[in-house]
């Protein structure tokens, strides 16, 4: 391999070198293990190549219907004949015409979640000459992903990351771009992964600071007393029955050249970092997953950091509301009122929609700096995954263009959403015969829309988007390309979001 045509990548200390070598020979590759992505009948390209080199095995397994290139067909060729790697792995991506970018982030991952299961020194996948960059550079990601498990704190690790990961046939920059976005995601998993007595505001925003300096972002960390004099009683009310004080952590990313003061982008994210319900406490079936309720703020910094490290040309702004919902003695109680930092008051019928509260603040502090697009994202409500199932979030907004370019960026990369109604109907449901607003709908019914709709009270009319990602965020049981526990949900749309966000000047 020719050094000039290398790039190593590693933004976070614990993240492995991920190399590109645009001019390789395939078969000469001697790693542990090579991987070929094949759709069904094409035996063009690396894969004809290859299929030559072992002296005809790639068309052979097809006729005897051992390989189908199906989606996510995973089939390993031990010690192939004519090749220098220890293992040929041929992943299906189905029909080329189905390939989106999102099929090639999963396919990778499943291939990089099958050879992790034992320790490897070396992988090498092949890149598709037919294949966009944009393809390229989710694959490259969905590579990264797919190798890191959520075994945090187990001795025997169930997943091995490679040390070593070479793309052959791949551009240096598209590669680059890959990792990063890796990078983002396995952040925002490995905050959700981690226990909520190791991951609470305090930690959280600690997290943020270290990200901060690495990748070169303005961070400012509220601490209980500085929310008490900005007035953010919504959030501190909530905070109320936990041990662990809460934070609200700002990050500023400006691209390089931006001068106006007015950030393009907004990342707004939830970040409670256990629900237990408070008061209104959950049954203990339901609380296990609950360390995951801070999924939204995970995804915010995890984009926020890949943004910055891929020096987009925008000004973005993520801010998060760091809280444990707990019911301690102070806990805040069923019948309270709360003024938000707004000045709007909020009855509290149930302290387990707690999500909401908390975001009335953050939203507005937000709001202060006049983004022109806010975006928020938040473990929001049981009600989503009651419409919408465990794979797709939930959209709402009080302006199409936002929502749609929302929209079309998660679409671009594979992440499903699908947008809910917000019908003034729903407005009602939220009104208080002693408050301004009350903290739940009437009933259950539409309680996704209800939520949604207690967030738009405090965004002042800045375009918004809300994404309810409740079901998508974390995975009770592994999938064949990620490993149960966070999921890392929404942090590459949010990198598409800003990369097609052009920068405004004024
Ligand atoms: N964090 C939960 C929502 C949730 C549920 C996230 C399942 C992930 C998986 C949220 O704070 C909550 O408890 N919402 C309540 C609202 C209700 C009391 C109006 C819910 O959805 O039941
Ligand atoms: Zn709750
Ligand atoms: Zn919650």
């Amino acid at each position: 391999m020719s050094p000039e045509f290398t790039a190593t990548v590693a933004t976070s200390p614990k993240s492995a070198p991920i190399q590109a070598d645009p001019s390789a020979d395939p078969a000469r590759f001697a790693g542990d293990a090579l991987v070929l992505f094949l759709g069904p009948g094409e035996v063009s390209g690396a894969a004809a190549e290859l299929d030559q080199a072992t002296g005809g095995l790639i068309t052979t397994l097809i006729e005897n219907g051992d390989l189908t290139g199906k989606r996510y067909e995973c089939v390993p060729l031990l010690a192939p004949p004519g090749l220098a790697c220890g293992q040929l792995l041929v992943i299906g991506t189905g029909p080329a015409a189905e390939a989106d970018a999102g099929l090639l982030y999963r396919a990778a991952a499943v291939a990089s979640r099958q050879l992790s299961s034992r320790p490897r020194s070396r992988v090498g996948f092949l890149a598709e000459g037919r294949w966009t960059n944009d393809q390229l550079e989710q694959a490259v990601a969905g590579a990264a992903v797919g190798m890191v498990g959520q075994d945090i704190y187990r001795a025997e690790k169930k997943q091995h990351p490679f040390p070593a990961t070479v793309w052959l046939g791949a551009a240096v920059e598209v590669v680059t771009r890959g990792a990063l976005i890796a990078d983002g995601v396995n952040l925002a998993r490995r905050l959700v992964n981690l226990p909520p007595d190791d991951l609470y505001p305090e930690t959280f925003a600690e997290e943020a600071a270290t990200i901060a300096g690495r990748v070169g972002l303005e961070i400012e960390i509220w601490d209980q007393p500085r929310l008490e004099r900005e007035g953010c009683r919504a959030m501190l009310a909530v905070a109320k029955g936990s041990s662990r004080s809460p934070r609200l952590v700002v990050l500023r990313y400006r691209g390089p050249g931006q001068q106006s003061d007015r950030p393009d982008l907004a990342l707004v994210g939830k970040g409670v970092t256990f629900d237990s319900g408070g008061l209104s406490l959950k049954p203990s079936d339901g609380m296990l997953a609950m360390k995951c309720d801070m999924s939204g703020a995970a995804a915010a910094l995890g984009a926020i950091a890949t943004i910055a490290a891929l020096k987009l040309p925008v000004d973005v702004v993520a801010a998060v509301g760091l809280v444990e919902n707990m019911n301690g003695a102070a806990a805040y109680k069923l019948g309270d009122v709360v003024t938000a930092r707004s000045g709007t008051t909020i009855e509290i019928h149930n302290t387990d929609a707690e999500g909401r509260v908390v975001l009335a603040d953050v939203l507005d502090v937000v709001a202060d700096l006049q983004p022109r697009r806010i975006v928020d994202v938040a473990t929001l409500t049981g009600a989503c995954m009651v419409a919408l199932g465990r794979d797709i979030a939930g959209v709402f907004t009080n302006d199409q263009a936002c929502c749609d370019a929302v929209v079309a960026a998660a679409e671009a990369v594979g992440e499903r959403v699908w947008q809910l109604p917000m019908d003034r109907d729903f407005d009602e449901q939220i009104e208080s015969p002693v408050a301004d607003i009350k903290n739940v709908g009437e009933g259950r019914l539409g309680g996704a829309i209800t939520a949604a709709k207690l967030l738009e009270r405090f965004v002042r009319g800045i375009p918004w988007t809300h994404i309810d990602i409740a079901g998508p965020a974390f995975a009770d049981k592994p999938r064949p390309w990620i490993a149960g526990g966070g999921t890392g949900s929404m942090v590459r749309p949010f990198v598409e979001l800003a990369r097609r966000t052009q920068h405004a000047q004024d």
